[in-house]
């Protein structure tokens, strides 16, 4: 019955004797779901009325937690689902530090700025030393403090020229992922999408200038579009910008959102120039939790200079007696993750970094390659940008089925592989995309391949066409 389950039991408090009752004896033997409170209901939105056994409570959070998909068929998500032993006892030894306590924690606190300056490193800051950066909750916190030192440094020039600050806006592909949504919705800042089109499959710079203009606080390009993993060209939006200062005299800064691509480009595409090698790029940010392989939930951002971030956007927190700059919209939050960050850099250097993305890249070509083998499919791209690809179903292959079907079907199997549309302006395009992670072995791919190939063969094979009613994405970018 809801809320008296437990006040009802006779479960034994975990600091008393088992001798002392015999029910409570059998309670702690019994191995098999047969506990009070585990036989009978908790009330589902209210808080119980008493206690229970850790033991009762853990089995039933952790029973409903296992009817979770299972995370290593998760294809669907960019974030990390596997450390290894020694990353799950370093988490949970400091699963008690809270960042923002660097008085506290001064350890964490200085390992946090060593990770943020080996990153500036590896973005090719030109005086890491002279960049500023910070941990964050994940990239949409990163990118969300990245806008925001762009909308403060474009308001400032504003004020300092005598102008009007009240419509600034932000030029941002429609493919953007909707933190950037997120960031002009609760900042007041108007988004200027531009389309993606099947000639301009990600913003590439062309029509930049129809965009752009004396109220742009910055533009926003992309590394490692997250409907299909493509890199946007950050050299060539950075020369389109270049064009406009020529002839306008607009000087505007670009944050890349490098929420999967900012931890892969430095190993598997050295010579790219995406970073801060190109002068316009003021800011960069990445998940830590997608391929900086730690848990959920890091990211990180870095200015170019600390002149590109704001100094009245920084606030002073107290550290060992002194002070320490800090710039987040949380105040509370883990520490853990910070260490574990640190751990890898260690654990794997940039060759172990390498060889980590390489493999991931490894199996995401197999991937891209068996499918675009597949007379249904047509690939969209193919997994060496980062390891993630997406495809469509081949104009005029069926009538029967879509990729909502084949979606369902693999899941079947345990696989979960999203189809969604695509956004403007080609929302008429369906497309389905794998993301291939560390953990999704040769072998599982093999699998994939082939469990891909029976479901396709079972479509092809339907006399009348599948229903469709109720049939819509539930997935979220
Ligand atoms: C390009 C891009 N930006 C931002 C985000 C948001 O990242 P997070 O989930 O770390 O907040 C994502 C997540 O997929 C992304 O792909």
């Amino acid at each position: 019955m809801w809320g008296m389950t437990n006040s009802s039991d006779t479960s034994t408090p975990a600091d008393v004797p088992a001798a002392s009752t015999g029910v409570s004896d059998r309670n702690q033997l019994n191995p098999l779901f047969a506990r009070s409170g585990e036989a009978t209901d908790f009330p589902l939105n209210r808080l119980p009325g008493s206690e229970s056994l850790p033991e009762t409570a853990y089995q039933i959070v952790h029973d409903e937690a296992m009817l979770d998909g299972n995370s290593r068929l998760n294809l669907a998500t960019f974030v990390g689902t596997w450390m290894d032993p020694h990353a799950d006892r370093l988490y949970s030894e400091s699963a008690d530090k809270n960042m923002i306590d660097k008085d506290e924690y001064p350890q964490t606190a200085a390992i946090e700025t060593r990770c943020w300056k080996m990153i500036a490193s590896l973005w090719n800051a030109p005086d890491a030393e002279r960049a500023i950066g910070t941990s964050t909750i994940g990239s949409s916190e990163a990118c969300m403090l990245g806008g925001l030192a762009l909308k403060r440094r474009w308001q400032q020039a504003r004020r300092a020229a005598g102008k009007p600050t009240d419509k600034p806006n932000l030029v941002l592909s429609s493919a953007v992922q909707v933190c950037w949504e997120k960031f002009c919705n609760y900042w007041d800042v108007e988004p200027r999408f531009v389309p993606i089109t099947d000639e301009h499959r990600c913003l590439d710079g062309s029509d930049l200038d129809k965009y752009v203009d004396e109220n742009t606080i910055g533009v926003v390009a992309i590394m490692g579009v997250t409907y299909t993993g493509v890199y946007e060209p950050v050299a060539k939006i950075a020369a389109a910008l270049d064009r406009i200062q020529e002839s306008t005299g607009l000087d505007i800064p670009i944050h890349v959102d490098g929420a999967s691509g900012g931890m892969i480009a430095p190993f598997l595409q050295p010579d790219l120039s995406w970073d801060f090698r190109v002068p316009r790029v003021a800011s960069i940010s990445t998940s830590a939790h997608k391929y900086g392989l730690v848990y959920p939930g890091l990211g990180w951002v870095v200015w170019r200079t600390v002149d590109d971030l704001p100094s009245d956007l920084v606030f002073d927190v107290t550290y060992l007696g002194g002070h320490m700059p800090s710039f987040a919209l949380n105040f509370s939050r883990p520490g853990a993750q910070v260490l574990l960050q640190y751990y890898l850099f260690l654990r794997l250097g940039f060759d172990g970094y390498y060889r980590v993305q390489k493999a991931s890249q490894d199996v995401a070509v197999y991937l891209a390659g068996e499918i675009a083998k597949m007379p249904a499919f047509d690939l969209w791209n193919d997994g060496t940008d980062i390891p993630v690809f997406a495809w469509q179903l081949t104009k005029g292959h069926t009538d029967k089925w879509n990729l909502y079907h084949l979606s369902e079907r693999l899941r079947l199997k345990g696989w979960l592989i999203p189809a969604y549309p695509m956004p403007d302006d080609l929302t008429d395009i369906v497309v389905q995309r794998i993301v291939v992670r560390n953990g999704l072995s040769r072998s599982l791919a093999e699998s994939l391949v082939q469990d891909i190939a029976d479901a396709v063969a079972y479509l092809d094979a339907l006399e009348a066409p599948m229903p469709t009613e109720g049939l819509t994405s539930g997935f979220t970018h």
